[in-house]
């Protein structure tokens, strides 16, 4: 069984996780909207990743016997002022979500729980990749600076992104 304050961040990380699936399926949804399906695509396949980071956190939870607490999903965004805003969006939420893992990990370590701090080091690698992937896309679109030509090149590009099955 987890210690109750392990217990409480984890709960807390599967709506996170949970969240940023939704966030980025309504990303996906906009991208579609504004006829842009290769950037539809790569939003898309991030929310099936947050699906499974959310499924693995809570396949853990089990794992330690202990019980999951889903709570709502507080609304995400529906509406973006640009392709540029989007992924600054999406970038910094990926750096909120990187620092409540670093959070969790804290009190791992508070709590001496070191099959958590070891299960946890899988997310803190993928947060690293998850931020440069956002990062790197956002400053692509500043290079573009809003040109169609730029942004049609972009979506034909990260149309070609398949998924990971992780
Ligand atoms: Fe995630």
């Amino acid at each position: 069984m987890l210690k109750e304050k392990v217990l409480k961040a984890i709960n807390q990380q599967i709506n996170h996780e949970y969240y940023s699936a939704f966030l980025y399926l309504s990303m996906s949804a906009w991208f579609q909207g504004k006829g842009l399906p290769g950037l539809a695509n790569w939003m898309f396949i991030q929310y099936q990743e947050e699906l499974s980071h959310g499924n693995k956190f809570f396949g853990y939870m089990h794992e330690r016997g202990s019980q999951v607490v889903l709570k709502p999903i507080a609304q995400v965004e529906t509406d973006f002022e640009s392709v540029l805003a989007v992924f600054e969006k999406a970038y910094e939420h990926e750096q909120f979500v990187t620092a409540s893992i670093h959070k969790i990990m804290d009190v791992a370590i508070e709590e001496k729980d070191y099959a958590t701090q070891s299960f946890l080091k899988w997310f803190i690698d993928e947060q690293v990749e998850e931020e440069a992937h956002a990062s790197e896309i956002v400053e692509r679109l500043r290079m573009i600076n809003g040109q169609t030509g730029g942004i049609l090149m972009l979506d034909h590009n990260l149309g070609k992104r398949a998924s990971t099955g992780s």
